[in-house]
């Protein structure tokens, strides 16, 4: 019988990720529920395990090196493999305040060296899966070619760190797609839209449960299909 796939979602507490966790449990998938605090992992988790979904919690605060480095081991010995790495933790912190260095630097830690760092630590274990997947929760607001053009992004979407962030995510998206372009992992970047959750607000024209969708179909991707792009739902986007 084949090993049930397994997939490590980061900021899977709420909003994107937690529906994420449940899409991709929905499709039979164990997924491992990362939060910032045991507890509230746990949480996410067990609200997953009363619909029937194998989801446990594990703490995971991105920018903690030490949470970081102690996932390999522990997943080798609870799990024993991993298949998919959803990067979606993310914060966007100039709503109501301008790009400061010290915002800049913690955008820039959460949303872009985080997603890297975990990827490159979890790559011997998804390495050895036979559909290894990596997906950057990234934005459209990333995207170079849509900022810059009046008509299609309003000014009131530049956010200086935000966006640059996701821009610098875009970017290692590329990179790592390369360097692993000779193995049998996807690294991918999706724009999920623009989704009602905390971040997204009650001005957002999209529900949770699309919003999850691209990531989760770039999670589960056929062997042939992308690597290095940058995806919303089935539309490619440009950089
Ligand atoms: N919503 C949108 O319209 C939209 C559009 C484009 C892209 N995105 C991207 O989609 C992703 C998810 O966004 P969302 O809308 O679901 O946002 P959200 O509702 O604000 O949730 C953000 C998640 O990230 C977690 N997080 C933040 N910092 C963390 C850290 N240091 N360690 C671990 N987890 C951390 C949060 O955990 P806590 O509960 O502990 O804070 C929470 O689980 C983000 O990367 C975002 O940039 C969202």
């Amino acid at each position: 019988m084949a090993k049930k796939k397994i997939a490590l979602i980061t900021g899977a507490n709420r909003g994107l990720g937690f529906e994420i966790a449940r899409q991709l449990g929905n499709l039979g998938i164990t997924v491992l529920m990362t939060a910032r605090n045991q507890l509230t992992a746990d949480l996410a988790a067990s609200h997953l395990t009363k619909e029937g979904i194998e989801s446990y919690g594990v703490i995971l605060d991105v920018i903690n090196q030490e949470d970081i480095s102690a996932l390999p081991d522990f997943i080798e010995k609870h799990f024993g493999h991993l298949d998919i790495l959803v990067n979606n933790a993310g914060i966007l912190l100039e709503r109501s305040s301008p790009a400061t260095f010290d915002i800049f630097q913690k955008t820039f830690e959460v949303n872009t060296f985080a997603p890297y760092l975990i990827a490159t630590t979890l790559l011997p274990l998804l390495k050895r899966s036979s559909a290894g997947r990596i997906v950057n929760q990234s934005s459209i607001l990333g995207s170079i070619t849509r900022t810059s053009n009046q008509e299609e992004m309003d000014s009131s979407f530049l956010h200086p760190a935000y966006n640059a962030s996701k821009t610098a995510l875009n970017s290692l998206t590329v990179i790592l797609a390369r360097q692993l372009a000779h193995t049998r992992i996807k690294v991918n970047a999706v724009h999920p839209g623009w989704v009602k959750t905390d971040m997204g607000s009650t001005l957002a024209p999209m529900e949770i449960v699309d919003g999850a969708k691209t990531a989760v179909r770039l999670a589960t991707l056929p062997d042939d299909g992308p690597t290095g792009g940058f995806f919303h739902m089935d539309e490619q986007l440009p950089w």
